[in-house]
């Protein structure tokens, strides 16, 4: 089995044992919605990524499960960012968001699900790895709660000042950094070696993120379109105008590439960030504004 086709059967596994026998269903359907079909599942294929290239083989079942878990982790994120308290958002990956599909209260149950199941599958599928999936819990749980994890990035958007640093490293970058240090302890190696990659990966998907939000329509994003300025969200086309950001992007996608630790599969890691950079802001979107 190829590593994306191992994700997906992770993926799988986790969402059919929480929707069978005596389970809700429509509890089942919205966990469903909520991660099939997917995006373009880039934390877990990064958390393969950086195992294979600084492991062997047999570490990649271990590592695709870890990058299930993330992706989970993430999938139950979006649900609840869509909520009416949170962004208000009726589409995601082109299609009804959980809540516009299944209702509030569904929702909110959904998504408290998923960050149950990231944990769960990270607990089930590491089992005959104790330390490795102690470690992968840890930095899983140090990524998703506070002061690093998305949950407060998320909540820097309700206090009266923001620390842009802060917000776009706890809600963006955390999930990058818990793909590339899963994917280096999956591996056997040192997580901490890992870490830099993932905030300078975050940085540059952040920042792609706000280009994309102003320069797209809802028919590509598959969200909804100019979101940072109808909820007055720092970002960086705000702070920077839209050639500062292209400039930064560049920056960031320089600095992701460098940061990427000596190992036997660096070149191979640098290819990924280069064409991640090409996907999220091809020459054409920066042609626009030339
Ligand atoms: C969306 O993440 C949230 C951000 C941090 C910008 P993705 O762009 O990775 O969303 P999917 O999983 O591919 O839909
Ligand atoms: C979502 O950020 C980040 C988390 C859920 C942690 P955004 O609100 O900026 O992302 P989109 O634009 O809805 O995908
Ligand atoms: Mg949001
Ligand atoms: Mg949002």
């Amino acid at each position: 089995m190829d590593t994306d086709a191992l994700i997906e059967w992770v993926l799988e596994r986790s969402v059919s044992l929480a929707s069978t026998g005596e389970a809700p269903p429509l509890l089942a359907k919205a966990i469903h919605h909520a991660v099939f079909p997917g995006g373009a599942r880039v934390r877990p294929r990064l958390c393969v990524a950086v195992a294979a290239a600084c492991g062997e083989a047999d570490c990649l079942p271990l590592a695709a499960a870890a990058g299930a878990a993330i992706e989970l982790m993430h999938c139950g994120s979006l649900v609840h960012d869509d909520l009416p308290a949170f962004d208000a958002a009726e589409l995601r990956r082109g299609n009804p968001s959980v809540h516009a599909a299944f209702g509030e209260p569904m929702a909110i149950l959904a998504g408290d699900a998923l960050i149950v199941m990231a944990f769960e599958t990270l607990v089930r599928e590491g089992a005959r790895n104790p330390l490795a999936c102690l470690q992968l819990c840890r930095i899983l749980a140090e990524m998703t709660g506070s002061p690093r994890g998305i949950v407060a990035g998320q909540a820097w958007e309700s206090e009266p000042v923001i620390n842009l640093t802060a917000y776009h490293q706890a809600k963006t970058a955390a999930l990058f950094v818990a793909a590339t240090m899963s994917g280096a302890a999956s591996a056997g190696a040192d997580p901490a070696r890992w870490r830099g990659l993932g905030i300078r990966l975050g940085e540059a998907y952040q920042i792609a993120d706000d280009l994309r939000d102003v320069l797209l329509g809802e028919d590509v994003l598959g969200k909804p379109a100019g979101q940072d300025q109808a909820h007055s969200r720092p970002s960086a086309v705000e702070a920077f105008g839209l050639e500062g950001a292209f400039g930064l992007f560049s920056q960031s996608v320089e600095a992701a590439a460098a940061a990427v630790p000596d190992c036997a599969g660096a070149p191979f890691l640098r290819q990924i960030v280069a064409a991640q950079a090409a996907r999220l802001v091809p020459k054409s979107l920066m042609q626009r504004v030339a």
